[in-house]
């Protein structure tokens, strides 16, 4: 197979680099991928965190398979598919009490800058306006959206957009810091 890699532009990817030496992963099973060239690489990642169940977990495809045959997408707007309630119902049954509303997202990153809109919406649903600021940790990972890099503590994410991140969000000192943690040894700077 020939595959253009130019026009797929890589997140979190020294792109120049990897196109020049492209891993290229074609198949997954358990807890294990297996490269176009041949090699099996255990995934001790597990996909990112998301094929936690392993790699094309039986149940799993068996449930994919079904729902496409049954209904492929239908929007939320004004119309609903029963199993976003199940799904909604379901989480609430394992959460903490009082956590009892479930919101849908398609990723991390639009799940942080919800999040953060529906505190805001909160507060201004109760007429404290005023409270807008929002407080981060150094070092934390809350995704790639303005909201979740604002928050985030990643200097190295926010460099080209530092004008246009969100207004007085404060950083809480990140806890690992070796000069304080008397008893820490040998750890890497
Ligand atoms: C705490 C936290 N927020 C946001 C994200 C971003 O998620 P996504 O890559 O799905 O946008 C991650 C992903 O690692 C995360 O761990």
């Amino acid at each position: 197979m020939s595959l253009e890699l130019e026009p797929f532009w890589m997140p979190f990817t020294h792109n120049r680099m990897f196109k020049k030496s492209p891993r290229l992963i074609e198949r997954g099973e358990g807890m294990h991928y297996q490269t176009s060239d041949g090699h099996r690489v255990l995934d001790a990642i597990s996909g990112l965190w998301c094929s936690n169940a392993g790699h094309r977990h039986p149940k799993i495809v068996q449930a994919v398979k079904d729902q496409l045959d049954e209904l492929d997408f239908t929007a939320p707007f004004q119309s609903g598919h029963p199993k976003a309630f199940m799904l909604a119902e379901a989480i609430k049954k394992i959460s903490p009490a009082g956590l009892n509303h479930v919101f849908l997202t398609s990723s991390g990153s639009e799940a942080c800058d919800t999040a953060l809109k529906i505190a805001l919406a909160y507060h201004h649903s109760t007429g404290e306006v005023q409270r807008t600021r929002f407080v981060g940790h150094e070092k934390g990972y809350h995704g790639v959206g303005f909201g979740g890099i604002s928050v985030g503590g990643i200097d190295a994410n926010k460099k080209a957009f530092k004008a246009s991140l969100l207004p007085g969000t404060l950083h809480l000192p990140h806890t690992h810091n070796l000069s304080k943690m008397a008893f820490s040894k040998g750890q890497p700077v």
